[in-house]
């Protein structure tokens, strides 16, 4: 077989050139939901005035460097008849002044940065903890103070200073949410740490950022920041059933509301969990999740996330679906479909009744 060289002609690249530039303009159309040029809190604010100092100079620099090339490109242009121009080797002056000015240059830049490293450094008092540990392929956020275990979604409070302490259960990760501050590897022995504070309300998303296998780009993460009133709500809701406040045991109501309706819904809400129960053990979920009302309560450091809130959560198996009913039952069903590689088998497939058994279970897990 032979094969023929076909030079792209200048016709072949016009027709690329139109493509190319939406391609370019399609990157600038945003929204930017992962931007470190969008800083949203103290941290990431002084990293990013840094940033701008740095790009600032570097601007200077190009301008002055370009100018005087074209200049000195159309200065001294050669023209026909030209003689050859004067050979000159070595100037001591030029490469004295040309030596001292990018010298004067890093000095300007290097004192602003070495300053934003030190403060960066400074965790400030009465900072709230929260340890991030990776897993393959999802993030377990624990609150020493507030006994509180949960996954994938770090919840904070506004205007309260969070400290980040970051390590990883099995292989190498990296903590990253662009908008709060850079991002940190997780070392399985030792603890990384970043602080931030911040007053912007909202999820922002964050990624892990360190190759830890194949669903490494799969491995996603929530910032949700709350009013502190409503984040000191939300702190007493996930204390309930807790693996870490009384071993995850939940006082369980056998009384029944004098109330027909309210007795009821009651009634309802004990079948679902007693059909959900069933299921979550016969189905070998226990195995991996701890799980109020089961006998994995009280234990952390399982496989698989702290389910005892998860009905509760913005998003399932590490930021890839929405948390709806749909979903979770399309999770539920065959968890490899959606994720390859995840460490979420199921032992044998989950009959229909199951799946919907724990759905709705899971769901009223707030
Ligand atoms: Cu975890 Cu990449």
């Amino acid at each position: 077989m032979t094969f023929r060289k076909v030079p792209p002609g200048p016709r072949r690249l016009q027709s690329w050139l139109p493509l190319l530039a939406v391609a370019l303009l399609a990157a600038c159309s945003g929204p930017f939901p992962q931007s470190t040029l969008i800083p949203k809190g103290d941290f990431a604010t002084m990293v990013d005035e840094v940033f701008m100092t740095t790009v600032k100079w570097a601007a200077v620099v190009f301008i002055l460097v370009e100018g005087a090339l074209l200049y000195a490109i159309w200065k001294f242009r050669g023209r026909p008849g030209d003689a050859e121009p004067e050979q000159t080797h070595g100037n001591a002056v030029v490469e004295v002044v040309w030596t001292i000015i990018p010298a004067a240059i890093l000095a300007f830049i290097a004192v602003p940065t070495v300053r934003t490293i030190f403060r960066t450094s400074e965790i400030p008092a009465g900072a709230m903890e929260v340890e991030v540990i990776g897993h393959q392929w999802w993030w377990e956020f624990r609150y020493p103070e507030q006994k509180i275990v949960t996954a994938n979604e770090m919840v904070v409070a506004a205007g309260r200073p969070v400290v980040v302490k970051i390590r990883t259960a099995d292989v190498l990760h990296a903590y990253w949410v662009p908008q709060f501050a850079a991002k940190r590897d997780a070392f399985p022995q030792k603890y990384t740490t970043f602080y931030f504070t911040t007053d912007s309300l909202g999820a922002f998303t964050g990624q892990c950022a360190e190759f830890c296998g194949v669903q490494h780009g799969r491995m996603g993460s929530l910032v949700i920041v709350k009013p502190p009133a409503e984040f000191d709500q939300w702190v007493a809701t996930q204390q309930v059933g807790s693996p870490l406040v009384d071993r995850g045991v939940v006082a369980v109501d056998t009384t029944t509301p004098a109330d027909p309706a309210a007795a009821q819904a009651k009634a309802e809400r004990d079948s679902v969990i007693a059909r959900g129960q069933r299921a979550f053990m016969a189905g070998g979920c226990i195995g991996c999740h701890a799980m109020a009302g089961t006998p994995t309560a009280g234990l952390t450091g399982l496989a698989g996330p702290n389910l005892s809130h998860v009905g509760s959560r913005m998003r399932l198996a590490a930021g890839i679906l929405t948390n709806t009913p749909e979903n979770l039952a399309l999770w539920l069903k065959d968890p490899q479909a959606i994720k390859q590689g995840s460490l979420m088998h199921l032992p044998r497939p989950l009959t229909d009744d199951e799946i919907s058994a724990l759905v709705a279970y899971l769901r009223a897990h707030q």
